[in-house]
């Protein structure tokens, strides 16, 4: 579906700007950013954190539970068309001395642990292979870390081939913090 660019920053300029910036640069790192996301991606997102009754959330926010729940299905199409069309500013690590480690992890696994290379689903660079694996590119290392922890927990169990689920289960803290620096700098 193609959404209203002009709808979607409606949307984007009102409550969402709070923590995720006008055009999804968001500067706060717990926060993730959404500019230049691919726009299927984001929809499917919002539609993911709906707690819908009697049915099991697939990714489970306290935050952006309330916030999707003010959204039509064309809301989330259009304020996702938005954000794709914004350009992510580039990211940074917090803790450089992690950089090297993260890189030959996001490059190529740990053959020991089976962990296989990000870059084979995220593409090399980070910027994804549409429509299913995500750009995740520049992005916070905090948010990054936030993730793959939610994978872990099972908050978040909304990856289409349980991919990232069975990933960070092989994952120590330290890979996850590693890999999660060095993505913040592709
Ligand atoms: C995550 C959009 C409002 C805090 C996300 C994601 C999207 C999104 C698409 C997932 C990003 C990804 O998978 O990379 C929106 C929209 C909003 C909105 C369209 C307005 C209707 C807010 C507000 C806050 C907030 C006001 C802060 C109070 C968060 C947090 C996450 C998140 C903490 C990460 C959730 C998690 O741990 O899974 N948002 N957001 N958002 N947003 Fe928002
Ligand atoms: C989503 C990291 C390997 C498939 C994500 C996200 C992160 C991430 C942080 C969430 C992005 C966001 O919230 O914006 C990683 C890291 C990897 C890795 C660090 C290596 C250790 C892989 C591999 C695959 C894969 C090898 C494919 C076999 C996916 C899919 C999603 C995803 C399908 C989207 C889930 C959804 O629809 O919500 N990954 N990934 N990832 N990843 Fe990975």
């Amino acid at each position: 579906a193609t959404g209203d660019i002009e709808k979607g920053k409606e949307i984007a300029s009102g409550v969402c700007a709070g923590c995720h910036n006008v055009d999804g640069n968001s500067a706060i790192p717990i926060y993730p950013i959404l500019a230049g996301q691919e726009a299927g991606y984001t929809a499917k997102q919002l539609n993911d954190f709906k707690v819908v009754d009697g049915e099991e959330t697939k990714r489970s926010s306290e935050i952006m539970a309330p916030m999707v729940a003010m959204l039509s299905a064309d809301d989330m199409t259009n304020v996702a068309a938005y954000y794709a069309q914004q350009t992510p500013k580039a990211g940074v690590a917090s803790d450089e001395s992690l950089l090297e480690e993260g890189k030959r992890l996001y490059q190529g696994g740990n053959l020991e642990d089976d962990i296989p290379a990000c870059s084979s689903c995220h593409s090399p660079n980070g910027q994804g292979i549409p429509p299913h694996y995500p750009r995740i590119d520049g992005q916070h290392p905090g948010y990054t870390f936030s993730q793959l922890h939610a994978f872990r927990q099972g908050t978040r169990k909304n990856d289409t081939n349980d991919a990232m689920q069975m990933i960070v289960s092989r994952m120590s803290e330290h890979e996850m913090k590693a890999v999660s620096e060095y993505i913040a700098t592709l």
